[in-house]
């Protein structure tokens, strides 16, 4: 098993691993979507209880980007669903539609690289932080992020990056701070002005800065 950490741009890896609905191949459960691969500590926990009912809600926001979600906790198929009618209690959720992995031997972790080492097991075991992988329907990291197991996930954010991710990915634009979905963009520095009419026929609009530099280049949000 490898462990070399995982960087923007790399192939992520196939598994195969048992979850709360089956065995799973991981590649062929993502098929042609996306996917967003999120880690937990361990079930029955609060802030992991919130975090899995918000994208059981946020399911339709994901689906209509072609987002597959798939948690991970370090327990058992029969512990995760057992945790998963508290959630659906918790959340009043009538369903509960995206698989967890049971990790109860950290495997994947461990493969994965998301055991923090200062969080630990009653029996002093690492558990895992808070990893978000946003996958690609290539199979290719696009996003990877850390938080520490006292700091819920905001998904809003995450969709925000899912939409820039799939933006970017064909227009030559950056999304700026705090874009949101139909927000105004940056024209991308490696655009030449001779190419702005025919990749901007809508017009940008060029900020004056002291430097006298034109890089601050700004354009309506281009239609994927
Ligand atoms: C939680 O999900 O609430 C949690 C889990 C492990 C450590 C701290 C918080």
């Amino acid at each position: 098993m490898s462990n070399k950490p995982l960087n923007i741009g790399d192939q992520f890896p196939n598994f195969e691993a048992q979850t709360n609905v089956g065995r799973i191949d991981f590649y062929d459960w993502m098929a042609d979507s996306w996917a967003i691969l999120f880690s937990h500590p361990a079930d029955f926990t609060p802030v992991c209880t919130t975090e899995l009912a918000r994208v059981a809600q946020l399911m339709p926001e994901f689906l209509k980007r072609g987002v597959k979600p798939i948690a991970l906790s370090c327990d058992t198929a029969e512990s995760h669903n057992a945790w998963i009618e508290d959630i659906k209690s918790y959340a009043k959720l009538s369903s509960f539609d995206y698989p967890i992995i049971a990790d109860n031997k950290r495997e994947l972790a461990v493969k994965l690289n998301m055991l923090d080492k200062d969080e630990l097991s009653a029996e002093g075991i690492p558990l895992t932080c808070r990893a978000v992988f946003v996958i690609d329907n290539k199979k290719k990291l696009r996003l990877s992020i850390l938080y520490p197991a006292t700091t819920g996930r905001n998904f809003d954010e995450i969709l925000r990056v899912v939409d820039s991710l799939q933006l970017t990915q064909t227009k030559s634009v950056a999304t700026p701070a705090d874009w949101k979905q139909g927000g105004q963009c940056m024209v991308l520095p490696s655009v030449q002005a001779a190419d702005v009419p025919k990749l901007f026929p809508k017009g940008i609009e060029t900020i004056e800065v002291p430097s006298g530099k034109s890089y601050l280049r700004i354009t309506a949000q281009p239609q994927i």
